[in-house]
């Protein structure tokens, strides 16, 4: 099967490499020449874990390529997937789909025989139809349906995310479009995946609901972990108590400096602008985004407090930048909201991260020090926060840790450690709605 994939970002990349993992040839097609040029030197432009042992095994086996030119790809495609990003609007919060449509208007002149144009970014309810019009409007003679087909790969996890999925969404209008989504699909029937067909606006609905209803266990958590720490519960024991019931589920509750990355705060905003449009509001929706944003205050005043109500003058080490392990991804991260009002109120940080600090250096305050090795950045340090749970920090050396530092004021963000074990060591231990 002949693939074209639009966008050689995070979605882009990773499906087109698993797409021919699974045997079909595929051409990602990018308009940055500089990415294209990297990938075919073999050079993977994000960190994710395995990706370029595929990317690689597939590139040799001839199954894959990378190039800026539509042309000469899209024409003897039977599946063109759109991966192109939709940032948040500026302002407004809407998705921005420009980079769709604009994708969608160098596609549709191409289109020889007959193709299925599939929406794989995350993408306004509505766009899949959008996509029907323009092309009909270029190429009033193009043979093709659209699709709606979202994905629901975690960073640091994708890989084994697309290979074995919970499910699988596909959006279409006509059996032909499904015939050829069904067939791609094929190799996923070993592990027995199901398949969900619907409508065009159920499928980008289902994208949407499902970020918004993960961000609501994060941001549901987070409220009763504040509420621990009012009453002097243990918000670990409050999590595994109710995700015991089968209807709750024990995944998505752990508790943090709230959800970051490219997708969760971008959709929930986005979802609450959808639901407003059509005069449907999201109350709960647009609650979760507020309750995040809420947590990463509340996450400063934390760090405040345990450094006896001021930062000034204070050395703080900070394991962790990025917005969750196994990514160098910025995007959102809570380390972008709660370390420069610690610098501006007189903290000096010393940073580190296994893969984040070259990404982070542009997007932190410039006084940030940043530092390769781990027990290098707590030397003379009054206290540490770890805020990205990365596996080099869940098994500190903690007498090493004591050692290099200055103070003794441990903030676990992440609720890594222990509160007694830390408490015994010599560590003022602080973490999140354990009371
Ligand atoms: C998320 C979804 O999990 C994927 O299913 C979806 O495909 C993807 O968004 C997307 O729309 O592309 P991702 O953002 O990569 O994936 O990462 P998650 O592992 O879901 O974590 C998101 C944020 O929530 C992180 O900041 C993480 O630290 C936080 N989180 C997660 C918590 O604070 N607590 C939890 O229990 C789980």
């Amino acid at each position: 099967m002949n693939i074209a994939m639009i966008g050689a970002g995070y979605v882009g990349l990773v499906s087109g490499a698993c797409f021919a993992e699974f045997g079909a040839s595929v051409t990602c097609v990018d308009v940055d020449a500089s990415k294209v040029a990297r990938l075919n030197d073999g050079r993977m432009p994000i960190y994710e874990p395995g990706l370029d042992e595929i990317v690689q095994r597939n590139v040799e086996q001839g199954r894959l390529r990378f190039t800026s030119e539509f042309d000469g790809c899209v024409g003897d495609a039977e599946l063109v997937f759109v991966a192109v990003g939709t940032p948040s609007r500026r302002g407004d919060g809407h998705a921005d789909v420009s980079f769709v449509y604009d994708a969608v208007r160098q596609i549709a002149p191409l289109l020889r025989n007959y193709s299925v144009v599939v929406d794989k970014s995350t993408v306004p309810i509505g766009t899949a139809r959008q996509v029907a019009r323009i092309i009909t409007e270029v190429n009033p003679e193009a043979d093709f349906d659209v699709a709606s087909n979202p994905e629901f790969l975690r960073e640091g996890a994708a890989i084994s995310d697309f290979m074995r999925p919970d499910r699988i969404v596909i959006g279409v209008e006509s059996q032909r479009a499904e015939e050829k989504l069904r067939a791609l699909y094929r190799p996923l029937n070993l592990v027995e995946v199901p398949i969900l067909v619907t409508r065009l606006e159920t499928a980008e609905l289902i994208k949407y609901a499902a970020n918004a209803f993960l961000a609501t266990k994060i941001s549901f958590i987070n409220e009763m972990a504040a509420l621990c720490e009012a009453v002097g519960a243990d918000v670990h024991d409050v999590a595994r108590g109710i995700g015991l019931d089968g209807r709750i589920g024990r995944k998505f509750l752990h508790p943090g400096p709230g959800f970051g990355g490219s997708c969760f705060p971008k959709d929930t905003l986005a979802l609450v602008r959808t639901a407003q449009e059509f005069g449907t509001p999201s109350r709960i929706v647009q609650s979760v985004v507020e309750v995040n944003a809420a947590q990463r205050r509340r996450m400063i005043a934390k760090i405040r407090n345990a450094l006896g109500g001021s930062e000034a003058g204070k050395v703080i080490a900070v394991l962790g930048l990025t917005y969750k392990p196994e990514t160098d991804d910025m995007r959102e991260s809570p380390s972008l909201a709660i370390l420069p009002p610690l610098v501006e109120k007189g903290a000096r940080i010393r940073a580190t991260d296994p893969h984040g600090i070259e990404e982070a250096r542009g997007h932190l305050p410039d006084s940030i020090e940043y530092v390769e090795d781990v027990y290098e950045t707590l030397d003379g340090a009054d206290a540490v926060v770890l805020l990205t749970e990365w596996n080099v920090y869940r098994g500190l050396d903690l007498e090493e840790v004591k050692g290099r530092m200055r103070g003794n004021v441990f903030i676990d963000l992440r609720n890594v450690y222990e509160p007694a074990p830390m408490a015994s060591l010599g560590f003022e231990y602080t973490c999140v709605g354990r009371g």
